[in-house]
């Protein structure tokens, strides 16, 4: 297929509106999968995924459709056959670095909403994600069938909040199938073309990568220019490491070999990567002994996002934009990736840590080699042992969010039998010492308490959140985030019965049970998403728990000064209530240094 008969798509959406029904259709329709399959959501595979009913992994897919131009031509010959490349994004923007290297791929995104819904956080992090991309955005209104649905309210939602034109969209419904007819001529007719030069020297931008038992390490590609051939030698600009291509071909939404990938095109590669730790999201791969311009990295913000799953968890998500001043406060730790920037890609950032301990201490080495396996499908957890006196030997992760991290520890027990005791999840904090030195504080118990080395300063990490909500809830939420700490910087409304707000707040007081509080006290309603923003500096302090006079390391927390009071004395309650009684006396205290501000006997 010459390239303007290539079209690379993805779908977005909030959480739930569709995206990966709709998917499903486009696909059954080209008679790229036939109709129930048996499985709901052909383009979800992970187990998880198909349990949490999210996407953790971007997958692709390759259909044909066949379209004549225009309405009334006549023509007696078949319509022209076009290749469209069906790039799945996450909706969770835990990966968000997923989200927008994938869009990096594509010329176009449906931005899916839905009907009754109307537009939620997500839609609008979704909808500047794409804008910035300058990708050409088709809006479905989807789920016209509800009962509730008003897709005029959404239409005017849409128009007011990002001036998308009303007779732009399209109206379907994934369920019944109405109005999925408009959708692939949409994207045929208003989608351009990939722009690559198929004359120019192959560079290749690397979506995805996964491991895979039989073949070993898989790689989703766009050839944004050139072409690439079985056989071909390719090197990594990350890397500079050089690797044969022993299989190439597209998804179909099998493996398809076809021995050449054409400019425009994507598809997978398999060469000899041995980890998917040498496939870094975002490198450029080029052929071997040819010199090309490493493709740049997009500047779109990246977003986090709070959502629910099935069992009423919350999660977090993470953040990658990286301010001046972000730079400034970390540069000593993260020289590395600022350099990485510069050749295209950028390395996962850990925004929530918690050590990850053997349930029986005995079963450590089982749960290193089940996280070893693991950390081969996902490159983007960091993991360095750590030793807790009150839990034994374990490890302390860092994950891209909250989500990121959940599903981690279940894809453990699931895939692996790991049967694991996770400490609460923490942020990097920064703290700065007298003599000057600063250190980024991933795990509490390692914050030093030397009255040698004082604290003079200290840092937290910061988020952007939007929040949407029907109007009569706004006190409660504006509440709600002043006892977190929040400063509200926007308030306004999107239509005559949702009101949007932006606020900034700590991420360690999003973490810890936000989202929940959210959706209980909006019944349901709210939506949210979040952004990173800086480092703001901070009142922070280390509270301890002691039992009987013995620190718990496991249990040490940061908390802002202000709270420690009311923190430590819920801490200890509860710890009251949750150990078992015994013969003797057993102190349980909450302090800050040698303060204590909290004890239960
Ligand atoms: P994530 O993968 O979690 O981001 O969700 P998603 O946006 O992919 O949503 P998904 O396709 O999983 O759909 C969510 C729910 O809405 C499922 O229960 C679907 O069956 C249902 N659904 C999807 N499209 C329609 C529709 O047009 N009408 C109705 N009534 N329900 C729909």
């Amino acid at each position: 297929y010459p390239s303007d008969r290539i079209r690379n798509f993805s779908i977005i959406a909030h959480v739930d509106h569709g995206k990966s029904t709709l998917a499903d259709r486009l696909l059954e329709l080209t008679g790229t999968i036939k109709r129930g399959l048996g499985q709901p959501q052909y383009l979800d595979k992970l187990q998880v995924e198909r349990e949490r009913g999210i996407t953790v992994k971007a997958q692709t897919a390759t259909m044909f459709h066949r379209h004549n131009f225009g309405s009334g031509v006549t023509n007696t010959q078949d319509p022209p056959s076009f290749l469209l490349n069906l790039i799945d994004t996450p909706g969770h923007v835990d990966f968000s670095y997923e989200v927008s290297r994938s869009l990096a791929a594509c010329q176009g995104a449906l931005l899916v909403v839905d009907a009754a819904q109307g537009v939620q956080a997500q839609t609008v992090a979704n909808f500047y994600l794409a804008f910035e991309s300058n990708l050409t955005i088709i809006p479905i209104i989807n789920k016209i069938d509800q009962p509730t649905a008003d897709p005029d309210r959404v239409l005017a939602q849409l128009k007011s909040m990002f001036d998308l034109d009303p007779k732009d969209a399209l109206l379907t419904s994934a369920k019944t199938g109405q109005g999925l007819e408009h959708v692939l001529p949409a994207v045929i007719e208003r989608i351009p073309h990939p722009p690559g030069k198929s004359s120019a020297p192959l560079r290749m931008l690397l979506l995805d990568s996964y491991f895979d038992e039989y073949k070993g390490v898989i790689c989703h590609v766009a050839v944004v220019d050139g072409a690439l051939h079985k056989g071909d030698k390719i090197s990594s600009a990350a890397t500079s490491q050089t690797y044969e291509v022993f299989d190439v071909g597209f998804m179909n939404p099998e493996f398809k070999p076809t021995g050449v990938l054409m400019t425009g095109q994507v598809g997978y590669i398999v060469s000899g990567m041995r980890s998917t730790k040498e496939a870094r999201v975002g490198d450029t791969l080029h052929h071997a002994r040819s010199i090309v311009e490493p493709l740049p990295v997009h500047q779109a913000t990246n977003h986090g996002t709070l959502f629910e799953d099935f069992s009423g968890t919350m999660y977090s998500l993470h953040l990658f934009a990286r301010t001046p001043d972000f730079v400034h406060f970390l540069s000593s730790f993260e020289v590395a990736s600022v350099m990485a920037d510069s050749v295209g890609f950028r390395p996962a950032k850990h925004m929530v840590f918690s050590g990850l301990y053997p349930a029986d201490g005995s079963d450590f080495e089982a749960l290193n080699h089940a996280i070893e396996r693991l950390t081969c499908n996902d490159a983007s957890v960091s993991i360095t042992k750590e030793s807790s006196t009150a839990l034994g030997l374990g490890f302390r992760c860092g994950f891209l969010g909250l989500l990121h991290m959940d599903v981690f520890h279940q894809r453990l027990e699931q895939e692996y039998g790991a049967c694991i005791i996770s400490t609460t999840p923490t942020v990097p904090y920064i703290f700065e010492y007298s003599d000057g030195s600063k250190v980024q504080v991933q795990n509490p118990a390692t914050l030093s308490s030397n009255p040698g080395k004082r604290i003079t300063k200290c840092w937290e990490p910061t988020v952007t959140a939007t929040i949407i909500i029907p109007s009569e809830y706004v006190g409660a939420v504006i509440t709600l985030c002043s006892e977190r700490r929040g400063e509200q910087l926007e308030y306004s409304y999107i239509d005559s019965q949702r009101a949007f707000m932006k606020y900034r707040l700590p991420l360690r007081e999003i973490v810890v049970d936000f989202y929940n509080e959210l959706k209980s006290i909006t019944s349901g309603y709210a939506s949210f998403d979040y952004e990173d923003a800086d480092y703001q500096v901070s009142d922070l302090v280390k509270l301890d728990i002691l039992l009987n006079g013995q620190p718990v390391d496991a249990m040490a927390t940061i908390v802002h000064n202000l709270k420690a009071q009311r923190v430590g004395r819920e801490l200890v309650e509860k710890l009251k209530k949750f150990i078992d009684r015994q013969m003797f006396e057993i102190t349980i205290q909450a302090a800050i240094g040698a303060k204590v501000l909290a004890r239960e006997t």
